[in-house]
């Protein structure tokens, strides 16, 4: 990265090859990829595009996947390693975040909790295996003000009330 705000980080080896990143996707190990590829159709609106005996891949529309759910072995549990959450950035604004809070509770998702990041507020929530995933609204929708305003504050997350919409 080439803004001075940030910091530099020697390279191990000087190369001029550098990632650019089109788009990411999220390969998840889940219990049951069927039972979950519903809940994530149902409560992200994503559609089912493949599926192999231990997999189910999902997209958001676009994309041929963005999602890869993995049958994960039999016992496995949630560990303190690994994924922390997942971000989504909303289209739409807060009231539209609000709205999804409404859905997400009349669906009976587990809502962790919202928090204010200054350049944003997000809401986080679980998949049927305890997977974290965060709807963001931006308030900042110019990227070079959200990353000086993130920087400035330290990454806040603070606890803040969102009154969930139902419509
Ligand atoms: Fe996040």
């Amino acid at each position: 990265m080439s803004d001075s705000a940030f910091t530099a980080v020697a390279p191990s080896a000087v190369s001029p090859v550098k990632p650019v990143i089109n788009r990411t996707h999220l390969s998840l190990f889940v219990r049951d990829p069927e039972a979950s590829a519903l809940w994530f159709a149902d409560v992200l609106d994503m559609q089912i595009t493949a599926r192999g005996p231990q997999w189910v891949f999902l997209s958001f529309g676009r994309k041929h996947h963005d999602l890869a759910l993995i049958r994960a072995e039999s016992g496995a549990q949630q560990g303190g390693l690994g994924l922390q959450h997942y971000g989504l950035e909303i289209d739409g604004d807060v009231d539209e975040l609000r709205r999804l809070y409404g859905m997400l509770l009349t669906k009976g998702v587990k809502v962790v909790k919202t928090t204010d990041h200054k350049v944003g507020f997000g809401l986080y929530f679980e998949d049927p295996d305890g997977n974290r995933f965060e709807f963001f609204a931006e308030t900042i929708t110019d990227d070079a003000e959200g990353r000086r305003v993130l920087g400035e504050h330290h990454a806040p997350s603070e606890p803040v009330v969102l009154d969930p919409l139902f419509t």
